[in-house]
């Protein structure tokens, strides 16, 4: 009960702050028009201060000496829309798809065991990659592998690090994460380009990747679907994969490191949620990548790393590129 007047005698001091406020925002029209409606409220309704954060949260522009973007907008309230989107959806369906990915890949690997070479390895190898190639691979892989832990940590650490590590840890590994994430970035966009250079003609789609589809690229029967230096698996992962996801991915990411041109607060929330969106799905589906590329195709590995694979190994994973390369041509469409 003794409460009461303390309050009314603190409602009071903040309807005046605030009518000091609105009036140095230099806008007195709607500044009376909402301290009237505030002093009302008062009558009808003591502490509710509504009007004030109504008006405190419209992202009116008022005056200030301060010269940049929006730096005349007190509050922008769409903040609080994009806080909701990344902690919300974002971080948990993301999550959910990082975990259930991995997952299904191992049960599919404890399933069906990596896909062998049928034929007995010829001992004759053929160049599949050249040295070039082979760099701009790795570049971007190891590029893309730093930017997915730093990135993960900062989306995730919160809720994963923290809680083990304590905040103080987070802090420090995330000052230290973040410099390497703005670094990375733009290298991995330089790697991300030469990539689309390097692969882009071996990857335009041909009429014998419509049997790799109809076979679903022989992953259900382990039976080897003829194709030509890529298959349509490998050509989506390219499209898809390297190209659209790793272009917005560094786009987005842009935008969040370069911020003295401009862009508003509403433009970088956009970029992170649009970031963070691909960031997640380019990880998902690089994923089932790595897993071919490693322990899921027999040999796979071995032709990245040296460039060279079997003449059997050729024949059966890529047919046609193989007959082409035999035949003294290039294997390239
Ligand atoms: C040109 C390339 C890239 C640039 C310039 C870039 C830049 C950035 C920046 C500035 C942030 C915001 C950090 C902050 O919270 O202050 C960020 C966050 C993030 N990045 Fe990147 N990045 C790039 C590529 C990537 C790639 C390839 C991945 C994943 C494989 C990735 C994953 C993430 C994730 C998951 C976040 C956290 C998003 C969030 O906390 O809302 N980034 N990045």
């Amino acid at each position: 009960m003794t409460t009461l007047p303390v309050r009314r005698a603190g409602g009071g001091l903040l309807l005046l702050f605030v009518v000091w406020l609105l009036a140095l925002a230099g806008t007195p029209a709607l500044a009376q028009s909402a301290a009237a409606e505030q002093v009302e409220r008062q009558q009808t309704q003591p502490l509710n201060n509504a009007p004030v954060w109504r008006e405190v949260r419209s992202g009116e522009a008022h005056f200030t000496t301060v010269r940049g973007p929006e730096t005349n907008v007190l509050i922008q309230s769409e903040g609080n829309t994009w806080r909701l989107l990344r902690n919300g959806p974002v971080s948990v369906y993301g999550g959910i798809l990082l975990v259930v990915v991995p997952a299904a890949i191992a049960l599919f690997f404890l399933a069906k065991g990596a896909l062998k070479v049928h034929g007995t390895p010829t001992g004759r190898t053929i160049q599949r990659f050249s040295t070039f190639e082979r760099i701009v691979h790795w570049g971007t892989a190891i590029t893309f592998v730093v930017l997915a832990v730093t990135g993960l940590a900062i989306l995730f650490g919160k809720h994963l690090l923290a809680p083990v590590f304590g905040t103080a840890f987070l802090g420090l590994l995330l000052t230290v994460g973040k410099a390497i994430h703005n670094y990375v970035g733009p290298l991995f966009l330089l790697f991300t380009v030469l990539m689309i250079f390097a692969f882009a003609r071996d990857n335009i789609w041909q009429a014998y990747d419509a049997l790799w589809i109809r076979k679903a690229g022989g992953l259900a029967t382990g039976e080897h679907v003829p194709s030509g230096r890529f298959n349509f698996g490998e050509k989506s992962w390219f499209w898809l994969g390297v190209t659209v996801l790793g272009l917005v991915v560094a786009a987005s990411g842009l935008v969040m490191d370069f911020p003295n041109f401009g862009q508003t607060r509403e433009t970088m929330q956009w970029a992170n949620i649009i970031h963070a969106t691909t960031a997640i799905l380019f990880m998902a589906l690089a994923l089932g990548h790595i897993y071919m590329g490693t322990i899921g195709v027999e040999g796979a590995y071995g032709s990245m790393k040296t460039g060279q694979v079997d003449e059997a190994w050729a024949r059966e994973h890529h047919e046609f590129w193989y007959n082409e390369v035999k035949a003294g041509k290039s294997g390239r469409p």
